[in-house]
């Protein structure tokens, strides 16, 4: 009798990793792997990296190393580094990694079956970086996990070139998936019982823009237009391509969820303008009060970096002043990392690791306090959440005599995470709860 096969998949970065290691999954078991979420049992290991920044790429390396470096040969399955690091470092990495098998690059997952096969059949180092721009189409088969809320990358690549990040220079061009394809494989997800989908690209408001297919607004329509999609989500936007039309899709459209994730990246004029990023904070305001003008209660979320070269303590503080400006229900803080291949690299007047840090928690420690506030302003609200699961934590916020019911956990259309009480709710409903108390990072609600 045969054995069965398993494969082990570990996922950093974003989401469209999260969404790359899906389609991975597929393409196994169509080889006849299962899923494994025990290390120790995998017959295949493949490590979706991530190289946005150095520590991302680090983790990698210590992941697979352990993996590949086992000393115990017949205990070393089979291991392969996919994504960005191994697009970026292509075959360098087994002057790391001497037993690795496998570099998969970001324009390669067409070829996983074929480079598993020959190494099935004895070969050893294969690193395939290709460049061929495709994107690879694969339909979910329906064996990923039960999941309410998916992601769905419509667009790969970026044409920004902002100069601290590695993105246009590991996963390409940009280029748009045709509309169809996408529709096809929401449709498939409805029909899976899923009920939200967060649609995925670098620059999702320039979606279709260069193949003059269908505009992002106009996609956001379609897929609202599917069956079963209750809610739609996306990310990321660049603020020098929000448009009024996504504007009014949003003020319009029941479905798109009232979130807005619009990286601004700096507070400072000078430093936006070494970044790339083509506006001015002064633009970025603009649009805001324009996008809350026609958007009432929209949640807004952001990226900053801090200590970008020759960044002064000065232009950190019109970063901060921004933040409070804005107010932000949530930021993702950074700490710059310099990147091969990103211009910024070779600019002069780095900031010191020590002062980066120190502003970093700055930055943070202002931002807990706009969360805290948001969070605060819902209380007393009721707002309509889409139920994900039971909490994988529990609060202890409520009654005594209610313990025992089970936790559940769902998020607002603003995407704000709530947890509540309830004996017969199912993932996917959605509920309107009565907003009562208001944590860090998270609301506890009342069916
Ligand atoms: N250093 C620090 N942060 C970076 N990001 C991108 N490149 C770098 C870098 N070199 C951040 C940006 C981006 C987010 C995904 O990661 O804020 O929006
Ligand atoms: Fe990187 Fe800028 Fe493209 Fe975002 S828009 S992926 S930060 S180059």
């Amino acid at each position: 009798m045969k054995r069965n096969v398993y494969a082990y998949i570990h996922t950093i970065g974003c989401q469209m990793n999260t969404y790359d290691s899906e389609k991975f999954m597929v393409i196994l078991a169509a080889m006849g792997y299962e899923k494994t979420l025990d290390l120790e049992k995998a017959d295949i290991v493949i490590c979706n990296t991530c190289s946005i920044r150095e520590k991302a790429q680090e983790k990698a390396f210590s992941f697979l190393g352990k993996i590949a470096g086992r000393k115990n040969s017949s205990k070393r399955p089979i291991s392969v580094m996919a994504g960005c690091v191994a697009q970026q470092e292509g075959r360098e990495v087994f002057k790391r990694i001497p037993n690795l098998d496998i570099v998969l690059g970001t324009q390669a997952f067409s070829r996983l079956e074929s480079h598993v096969q020959a190494v099935q059949e004895g070969r050893t180092r294969i690193a395939d970086t290709d460049e061929s721009n495709e994107i690879f189409e694969l339909m979910p088969d329906g064996s990923e996990e039960q999941k309410v809320t998916r992601f769905v990358t419509i667009m790969q690549g970026c044409d920004n070139y902002c100069t601290y990040c590695v993105v246009p220079h590991v996963r390409g061009r940009e280029r748009s998936r045709e509309p169809e394809k996408i529709l096809q494989e929401i449709r498939a997800l409805a029909g899976d019982n899923v009920k939200e989908v967060t649609l995925l690209g670098q620059n999702v408001n320039s979606y279709g823009k260069k193949e003059g297919v269908c505009s992002f607004p106009h996609l956001l329509e379609q897929v609202s237009a599917v069956d079963g999609i209750q809610r739609i989500r996306f990310a990321t936007s660049h603020p020098k391509d929000l448009s009024d039309d996504l504007i009014a899709v949003m003020r319009d459209n029941s479905k798109v969820c009232n979130h807005l994730h619009l990286p601004v990246q700096s507070g400072s004029n000078r430093i936006l303008k070494k970044m790339n990023r083509k506006y001015t904070k002064e633009i970025y305001l603009e649009r805001i009060a324009r996008l809350r003008s026609q958007c009432p209660g929209v949640a807004l979320s952001s990226d900053m970096i801090v200590g970008f070269p020759s960044e002064t303590r000065e232009e950190f503080q019109e970063t901060l002043d921004l933040v409070k400006t804005v107010e932000f229900d949530g930021l993702f803080a950074f700490s710059y990392s310099h990147r091969p291949n990103a211009p910024a690299s070779t600019f002069s007047d780095e900031v010191d690791e020590q002062e980066k840090m120190a502003r970093l928690s700055e930055l943070l420690e202002l931002q807990e306090f706009y969360t805290r506030k948001k969070n605060l302003a819902c209380v007393g609200n009721v707002e309509p959440v889409l139920v994900e699961g039971e909490s994988a934590k529990k609060r202890t916020g409520h009654d005594r005599e209610e313990d025992g019911l089970p936790q559940m956990t769902g998020r607002t259309s603003s995407g704000k995470i709530v947890h509540f009480l309830s004996p017969d709710t199912v993932p996917g409903d959605i509920l309107n709860i009565t907003i009562e108390k208001a944590y860090a990072h998270s609301l506890w609600g009342r069916v």
